[in-house]
């Protein structure tokens, strides 16, 4: 590992969105927190930094996001009254999400954009590469994405972002990538960025999902960077910047996704996730699977 190749260790997570798509739950509840099967979206985000290496975890928190500092903190109380009743099992499950990782929590104050949530990570990350996982995505654990981007940053330097092809008609929800193919397969050189853009008007079907690695150079751009879409500051446009000139921070590359992701922003897409996880688990999947094929037969 050379100085300008160090190692990865840091991961930013945004999370002080509003989660208005799923009131009332999220009135008093942070959406990062709603379940899946029976673990917090959050935890799973988490996890997959650290198992990608990162157990340097920042979230980016607002008002109203205390339950996820103690989600990720000790629960004495909780703990004493299970290992009181020997309930080992239990016990390790309150355990695991405050053994995972060093936490750290900074807060936006004004939500002016995922662009402006990355910033506040600046005097943390310092000089350093560093990943942005985002939390509506979850990324199923068997297709480990983070860990192949931060493979391709450690080879190429610059920053890495993770694509997905969408349909035509979907694109309008993600940042949109004009891209090159690479000797790899998997990875493309970005060489252009537009946020949401329309159908008619995406250079290509390669969208964005909530995944980066980023070199440090991309605060010194968000610091310059005025609102874009929707009057917030945009990461892609950053980014956009970075691909446009490589002097910069170094070259963009994408890493193209074909695993499995969950959409837990979308009340729709976070249904079937709850489903597909359930239906796949040891515990819950042999009872729940009957369940739901009668139900599907018979109800439906
Ligand atoms: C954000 C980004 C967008 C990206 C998307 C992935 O949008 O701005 O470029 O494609 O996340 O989930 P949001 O979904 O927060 O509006």
């Amino acid at each position: 590992m050379t100085e300008s190749h160090p190692k990865i260790t840091k991961a930013v997570i945004p999370a002080a969105g509003l989660g208005t798509r799923f009131l009332p739950a999220t009135k008093a509840t942070p959406k990062e927190m709603l379940p899946v099967v029976d673990k917090p979206a959050i935890q799973y985000v988490v996890e997959e930094a650290v198992a990608a290496g990162l157990d340097d975890v920042l979230m980016i928190t607002g008002r109203n996001k205390r339950p996820l500092e103690d989600h990720f903190d000790r629960n004495y109380e909780l703990e004493s009254a299970l290992a009181k009743k020997g309930d080992e099992s239990r016990l390790a499950k309150v355990q695991e999400s405050s053994d995972l990782a060093t936490m750290h929590y900074v807060r936006q104050g004004d939500p002016r954009g995922l662009g402006h949530a990355v910033l506040c990570a600046a005097p943390h990350v310092g000089r350093e590469p560093f990943a942005v996982l985002l939390g509506d995505d979850l990324i199923d654990p068997r297709d480990p994405l983070l860990a192949r981007m931060v493979e391709i940053q450690e080879r190429h330097g610059g920053s890495v972002i993770a694509l997905m092809e969408v349909a035509p008609e979907q694109i309008h929800l993600y940042g949109c990538a004009a891209v090159e193919a690479t000797s790899e397969g998997d990875v493309v050189k970005v060489t252009d960025l537009v946020e949401k853009p329309e159908a008619a008007d995406a250079p290509s079907n390669y969208a964005i999902i909530g995944r980066y690695v980023l070199d440090p150079h991309v605060f010194d751009i968000l610091r310059k960077t005025e609102p874009g879409r929707g009057g917030e500051i945009q990461l892609t446009d950053a980014l956009q910047q970075l691909a446009a000139d490589e002097k910069i921070g170094g070259p963009v590359h994408g890493v193209v996704f074909k695993g499995r992701r969950y959409d837990t922003g979308d009340r729709g897409d976070y249904l079937r996730a709850i489903v597909r996880l359930a239906c796949e688990r040891e515990d819950l999947g042999p009872d729940f699977k009957a369940w739901l094929r009668s139900y599907v037969t018979e109800e439906m």
